[in-house]
C-alpha cells in the first residue's frame, strides 16, 4: 500500500473506533465543553514536575547553557514534541502544549533560524508530516529529516551549541520493536548525529521518549557528545521545562527509575518476554537493578543514576531500625534539590538475596549553595524483610541487616533469631486448596429488611443502615451492580468517560443510586473537555518527589471535582519488567518501592479532594502482546517481592477506594477470575476495603473448581465485583446482562445471593464514601 493510501486507511478506521467508542475523543465535543480554562497553579506545577523528572545522564560542563548565546537544534521534535504515550494513559485533551521550540522562544533564547527555516519547510511536505496513525498503529517515531555534514557545518557557524532531539513514542495494545526507529536509532538519526557531531564541539542530546531505548551509541560518540539529558514524555509544559533544565534556572534533579543496560540482551527477561501464550519469570526477584548490582559491567547508567549542577555533602546525624536521618548540605554554587535513597544490605541466610533493596527515599527542598536541611527517612520492617516460600511468611532472616544512603554507611542492627514480619497464605500457586478457601469465605446473605421502601439517601442520612438498603436490592438490580453501564462514553456520564457503574438501570437510579464517571488515567484526565496533560509515570517516577506527586494529585482531583469525574483511572503502576512492554511510559518504575511510594502519593492527591483513585492494572500486565490471553508465570516470592508489592504499599498506605485487575493470568487464572488476588491477598492480608472492577471487558471462562459458574457468576465469586465498561464485548448485548451471573443464584453449586450482596456492598460502599466527602 502506498503512504498516502494508508495515511487514508488509517484515518477512516479510527473514525470507526471512534463511532464504536462512542466518540469519546472527539474534537468537537471538546470544543463544545467549553474555554480553554486552565486551574489556577497547574502550568506552574506540571512545569516543575516536569524539570524535576530530567535525568541529566552526562555532562563535560557544557550544561547549562548561557541563555545569551545562541543554539542550532536539530531533530523534528523540537517542533513535533512527544508529550504522552497513546491510549488510554495518554490523549488528555491539553489545553495547549509547549514544544521544545516553544520553550526556547518562551525563554527568549536565539535559535538558528536559518536551521528551524529548514525543517519547517520540510516538515510541511506532505510526506513528512507527523501522522499519528490509529489505535495500537501508533508511530514509535517520526520520520527524521535527513542533515547533511553541510548543513551542519553552515550552522556551526552560526552557533557555538547544537542541541539534537531524539523522540520516541509508545503506547497501549503493542510493544516497542527492537528495530531501528523504535528501541534503536534509524540510519538518519546516526547521519545526523554524525554530522553534527563533527561540525559543533558542544552537542547536547535530548531525550524525548517515556520508554528507555538503546543508548549504547552514546559510548561510540564518546566526548563528542558534550551532554545528555532524558527528557521523558514531559507533560503539556514540557518545552518550558526542558529549558528550565537547559538554560539553568533549574538544577537537573532527576534519578534513573530504571537500569539502563549497554544491550537489549543484557536485561534479565528479555529471554522470556514477549511470548504470545506465556512469559516464565525465570529472572525471579532479579529484575532491574537487583540483577544489574551482580552485573554492573552489563550497565551503562545504574537506577538511581543522575547528575547535577551543583553538589551536596550528606552526613548520617541518627539511625534507628526503622529510621535514619540525614543532613544535606548544598556544596556547590548553584541552588538545587538532592535525592535521598536508601537502601539496605540484607544478611545471606537461607533465601537468595539482591545485593540491596530499596527501602526508601526522599527529596530535599531547593537548597541555595551553603544552604542545608535535615531528612528523616522512614521504614518498618516489611521492607526489610524476604517472602519465604516454605513458610509462607514474610520474614527477617538472622544476621546483620546494613543502611547504605546515598552510598554512605547509615547504620543497621543485628538480629540473632529470624522474625516473621507477616504471615501469609499461599496465594497464585496453584498449590493452595482455593475451592475450600472460597468456600470458607462465602459470606452470609442479608435477609430482607420488611417494612417501608428504603432508598440510598436514607442510608447517607443515617435513617437505614447499608445492609438493610441492600437487603431489599432484587436480583436483578444486584445484577446491575455488579456491571458498568455497558459502554465506553456512557450517556449516563461524564462526556468523554471510559465507563459509568452504580446506578446503571432506573431502578437503582429511582433508589438513589447514582451513576459513577470512571475516567483515564493516569497522565491527567481524558474526558472530552480541556485537562491537564501531566508529565507520563516514568517521568514523575524519576522525580523522586513524593510531595510534588501528591499535590500534582490534588490538582487531578480538583479537575475531577469542576467536571463531575468520581474515579480516576489511575495511577499505573505495573513494573518495568522489560524495556520494550508498549506501556511502561504510563508505569513508575523496575522497582517496587519506587512504584508503591508514588503511587500511593497519587492516590492520597486524588482523594483528598473526596475523589476515588484506581491503581492498575493488578498485576503482572507486563507486556501487551496478547495481554488478554497471556500467563504471567511467577513464582509467588517475586509476585509477592516485586511485582505485588508496589500495589501492597499504595494500599497499605493510602487506602485506595477502587482497584482494577488487569487483562492477563497470573500463574494460568485470569486476574479478574482470581480469588487469590481479590480476596485472600488484597482484601485478606492488605485490608482493601474498596471495590474491585475489571480492566475493560474480560475473557469468557468457567471456574474449574465451581464448573457451574462461569463468566460473570465465576467473577463474582473471585470478589471482582464489577465488570467494565459492563458489556461482555458484543455491542447487540449493551445495556443488558449476559444472564451469566443470575443463571446459578441460589442452585447448588452456584453462585449465592450473599455473594451478590457482597459485591453490591463494596460498590455503594464508594458511592458512599464519594458523596461523604461531596457533603463535608
Ligand atoms: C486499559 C485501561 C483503561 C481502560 C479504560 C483499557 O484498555 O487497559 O488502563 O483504564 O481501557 O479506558
Amino acid at each position: 500500500m502506498n503512504k498516502k493510501l494508508e495515511k487514508t486507511a488509517g484515518r477512516l478506521i479510527q473514525k470507526l473506533i471512534d463511532s464504536v467508542e462512542g466518540a469519546r475523543l472527539s474534537q468537537e465535543m471538546v470544543k463544545a465543553g467549553g474555554l480553554k480554562e486552565i486551574m489556577p497553579g497547574a502550568p506552574e506545577l506540571l512545569r516543575t514536575a516536569s524539570a524535576e523528572s530530567c535525568v541529566l545522564l552526562k555532562n563535560d560542563g557544557t550544561l547549562p547553557l548561557d541563555p545569551a548565546e545562541p543554539v542550532a537544534v536539530f531533530g523534528r521534535c523540537q517542533s513535533d514534541w512527544f508529550f504522552v504515550g497513546y491510549g488510554s494513559g495518554g490523549n488528555v485533551n491539553a489545553p495547549y502544549k509547549v514544544s521544545l521550540i516553544g520553550g526556547l522562544r518562551n525563554a527568549g533564547i536565539k535559535i538558528d533560524e536559518q536551521l528551524y527555516s529548514e525543517y519547517e519547510a520540510w516538515r510541511a511536505i506532505e510526506e513528512n508530516m507527523a501522522d499519528e496513525g490509529w489505535w495500537g498503529h501508533q508511530p514509535f517515531s517520526y520520520p527524521e529529516m535527513p542533515v547533511s555534514f553541510e548543513l551542519a557545518r553552515s550552522a556551526a557557524e552560526r552557533c557555538g551549541t547544537a542541541i539534537v532531539v531524539i523522540g520516541r513514542a509508545a503506547g497501549e495494545d503493542r510493544e516497542n520493536r527492537l528495530e531501528k526507529g523504535s528501541y534503536y536509532l534509524t540510519d538518519t538519526e546516526t547521519g545526523m548525529l554524525d554530522a553534527v557531531c563533527a561540525s559543533f564541539s558542544h552537542v547536547v542530546v535530548l531525550m524525548n521518549t517515556g520508554n528507555i531505548v538503546d543508548m549504547s551509541w552514546t559510548e561510540a560518540y564518546e566526548e563528542k557528545i558534550s551532554a545528555v539529558m532524558l527528557c521523558w514524555l514531559g507533560g503539556m509544559e514540557a518545552g518550558n521545562a526542558v529549558c528550565d533544565v537547559l538554560f539553568g534556572k533549574v538544577s537537573p534533579c532527576g534519578k534513573l527509575p530504571d537500569s539502563i543496560a549497554r544491550n537489549y540482551e543484557d536485561y534479565p527477561s528479555s529471554a522470556n518476554f514477549g511470548g504470545l501464550e506465556y512469559n516464565d519469570y525465570a529472572e525471579d526477584i532479579f529484575n532491574g537493578f537487583r540483577y544489574f548490582d551482580i552485573h554492573p559491567e552489563k550497565l551503562l547508567w545504574p537506577f538511581g543514576y543522575g547528575l547535577s549542577y551543583t553538589s551536596f555533602a550528606d552526613e548520617i546525624t541518627d539511625y534507628s531500625r526503622s529510621c535514619v536521618r540525614v543532613r544535606v548540605t548544598n556544596t556547590g554554587t548553584v541552588p538545587g534539590k538532592e535525592v535521598l535513597q536508601l537502601y539496605c544490605r540484607q544478611p545471606k541466610g537461607n533465601i537468595p538475596k539482591a545485593r540491596r533493596v530499596l527501602i526508601a527515599f526522599g527529596k530535599t527542598d531547593e537548597l541555595q549553595p551553603g544552604g542545608w536541611q535535615e531528612v528523616e527517612l522512614s521504614f518498618n520492617d516489611s521492607y526489610l524483610a524476604s517472602y519465604d516460600e516454605t513458610l509462607s511468611a514474610f520474614v527477617l532472616e538472622a544476621g546483620s541487616y546494613a543502611y547504605e544512603l546515598n552510598g554512605l554507611d547509615a547504620g543497621g542492627f543485628e538480629l540473632a533469631e529470624p522474625v516473621t514480619v507477616q504471615q501469609c497464605r499461599p496465594a497464585c500457586t496453584g498449590l493452595a486448596d482455593v475451592k475450600n478457601r472460597i468456600l470458607r469465605g462465602l459470606p452470609a446473605e442479608t435477609p430482607k429488611k420488611d417494612g417501608p421502601a428504603l432508598s440510598l439517601d436514607d442510608v447517607k442520612a443515617g435513617k437505614a443502615s447499608l445492609d438493610d438498603f441492600i437487603s431489599q436490592l432484587s436480583d436483578s438490580e444486584l445484577e446491575a451492580l455488579s456491571r458498568g453501564h455497558g459502554m465506553i462514553n456512557s450517556p449516563l456520564g461524564v462526556p468523554g468517560n471510559a465507563g459509568v457503574m452504580g446506578g446503571v438501570i432506573p431502578s437503582l437510579r429511582e433508589k438513589g443510586v447514582r451513576p459513577v464517571s470512571c475516567c483515564d488515567g493516569p497522565a491527567g484526565l481524558r474526558i472530552a473537555r480541556y485537562c491537564s496533560l501531566m508529565p507520563c509515570g516514568t517521568a514523575l517516577a524519576a522525580t523522586f518527589n513524593t510531595q510534588l506527586m501528591e499535590e500534582l494529585h490534588r490538582l487531578t482531583g480538583r479537575e475531577m471535582i469542576k467536571y463531575g469525574v468520581d474515579v480516576h483511572l489511575g495511577p499505573g503502576m505495573n513494573i518495568h519488567r522489560n524495556p520494550l512492554c508498549g506501556r511502561n511510559f504510563e508505569y513508575f518504575s523496575e522497582d517496587p518501592v519506587l512504584s508503591g511510594k508514588m503511587a500511593a502519593a497519587a492516590v492520597r492527591g486524588v482523594q483528598s479532594q473526596g475523589r476515588a483513585s484506581c491503581p492498575k492494572h493488578f498485576a503482572c500486565n507486563n507486556q501487551e502482546t496478547k495481554r488478554n490471553t497471556n500467563d504471567s508465570r511467577v513464582g509467588e516470592r517475586a509476585l509477592r517481592e516485586i511485582y505485588l508489592r508496589g500495589f501492597e504499599i499504595c494500599v497499605r498506605e493510602a487506602a485506595p477506594l477502587t482497584v482494577m485487575t488487569s487483562y492477563n493470568k497470573v500463574n494460568g487464572v485470569w486476574s479478574h477470575y482470581n480469588y487469590d488476588l481479590a480476596t485472600t491477598v488484597l482484601r485478606g492480608e492488605w485490608g482493601f476495603k474498596g471495590c474491585v472492577m475489571t480492566d475493560w471487558w474480560m475473557k469468557r471462562s468457567r471456574s474449574p473448581e465451581f464448573p457451574k459458574l462461569r463468566d460473570n457468576a465465576y467473577r463474582v465469586r473471585a470478589q471482582v465485583d464489577v465488570l467494565m465498561p459492563g458489556d461482555m464485548g458484543h455491542i447487540a448485548k449493551r445495556y443488558r446482562s449476559d444472564g451469566t451471573l443470575l443463571k446459578t443464584l441460589g442452585r447448588e453449586g452456584g453462585i449465592t445471593r450473599g455473594e451478590l450482596q457482597r459485591g453490591a456492598r463494596n460498590v455503594l460502599g464508594l458511592i458512599l464514601r464519594l458523596d461523604a466527602k461531596k457533603q463535608g
